[in-house]
């Protein structure tokens, strides 16, 4: 095997008007985050997310930071969220003082049970943070209805699902604020980057400030808040705009690929595939997971290790944030158990997704799951 025939888990395509875009920035000199595209991206993402206002930021975890921070979550908020979930959705909430409070996962979808919501809210609760994983959206009419009665924020953390809809309705309108990533793992890259989404014009503001090291528009160098730099440059905002003129095709691309995954795989005994559709929207397959059942002779790390030597990048699922050794030494969740999370953190993994897959690349993997499984 040599490296070129190594299936790598993520490969973007970058063959649109990538190239042209960026030689705009060289050739004029745009290249902080000053320029152009940066206003061009945050307006035209925006309006294809069904929002007022697009914040690009530096990345998707600095999003959910500015996300948290806008909405005023500090010392003693409680925030209700998935454990299973990436380690970035609860950084600032614990850096702020503010307790995560988790629920489960749901086996089939492996998004938030939403069904365990209500019995987490005290009168602490400030927000939900939604987070659609894997390519599934969470089902939103239970927890918009939970954040209407208890008057709860909803932070929407869309990273994963950028041009999914949830009953015909964008992922990334839901949230008070909505946060993407434009990791070059997502439907939209630039490289690193992230955008905040919101359609209320004071968090749009409080966001676009913490950004910006909370400069003032008046005096500049005179401060009344810690803000950070998190801004994005205009060459990052070039790839944006590039990759957004494609997001049809990508998203087209991605359920071709779950598709043929689904056909190749579908049978295979003691292992669980996505779920294709749920009555509120079909996947869209961001990445094609897989949960192998106890009766294998595989788990999730050995069958990995075993599909890198056949020349096949994989990737394992999140680990729970409950059993987060930085989270639990700071004294979260002492006895709490998420048994659905647990198991799909230790026995989910997933195969090459990325939008650069050849049907001869997947085909590859496939058969290369199907002979390590069934053996
Ligand atoms: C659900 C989710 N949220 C947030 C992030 C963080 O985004 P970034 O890597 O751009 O910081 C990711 C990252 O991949 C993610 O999957």
């Amino acid at each position: 095997m040599t490296m070129s025939d190594f299936i790598p888990v993520n490969e973007p395509l970058l063959d649109g008007n990538e190239k042209k875009y960026l030689m705009q920035c060289i050739d004029t000199g745009w290249i902080s985050s000053e320029g152009p595209f940066i206003k061009e991206f945050e307006e035209t993402f925006a309006a294809r997310m069904g929002r007022k206002h697009g914040i690009a930021v530096c990345n998707g975890t600095a999003a959910l930071d500015v996300a948290v921070e806008a909405l005023e979550i500090g010392p003693g908020d409680e925030v209700i969220l998935p454990t299973f979930t990436i380690i970035s959705c609860v950084l600032q909430i614990a850096r702020s003082g503010a307790i995560p409070v988790l629920v489960d996962a749901d086996p089939l979808t492996w998004n938030m049970d939403v069904t365990q919501i209500e019995a987490r809210v005290t009168p602490r609760t400030k927000a939900i943070m939604v987070v659609h994983i894997y390519g599934l959206p969470v089902h939103m009419d239970p927890v918009l209805d939970i954040a209407k009665r208890y008057d709860l924020k909803i932070i929407e953390d869309a990273a994963e699902v950028i041009g999914q809809t949830y009953r015909g309705k964008p992922c990334g309108s839901f949230g008070e604020i909505s946060t993407v990533s434009f990791y070059p793992n997502k439907h939209v890259t630039t490289g690193e980057g992230g955008m905040i989404l919101t359609d209320d014009d004071e968090l749009a503001e409080r966001s676009r400030s913490l950004r910006n090291l909370c400069f003032q528009p008046k005096r500049r160098f005179v401060h009344e808040q810690l803000g950070w730099n998190l801004r994005m440059t205009n060459l990052q905002a070039a790839l944006g705009l590039a990759q957004l003129e494609r997001l049809d095709e990508f998203i087209g691309k991605k359920r071709w690929i779950g598709c043929r995954y689904n056909e190749l795989l579908t049978g295979l005994a003691g292992v669980q595939l996505p779920s294709p559709a749920t009555d509120y929207a079909e996947n869209i397959y961001w990445v094609y997971g897989l949960v192998l059942n106890e009766s294998l002779r595989f788990d999730a790390q050995e069958l990995m290790a075993h599909l890198a030597k056949l020349g096949v990048g994989c990737r394992p699922f999140f680990y729970p944030l409950h059993q987060q050794p930085v989270l639990r030494e700071m004294g979260f969740f002492k006895g709490e158990q998420y048994p659905v999370a647990e198991r799909i953190g230790e026995r989910g993994f997933y195969l090459p997704s990325g939008l650069a897959l050849t049907e001869k690349q997947i085909d590859q993997v496939a058969l290369a799951c199907r002979d390590l499984i069934a053996y």
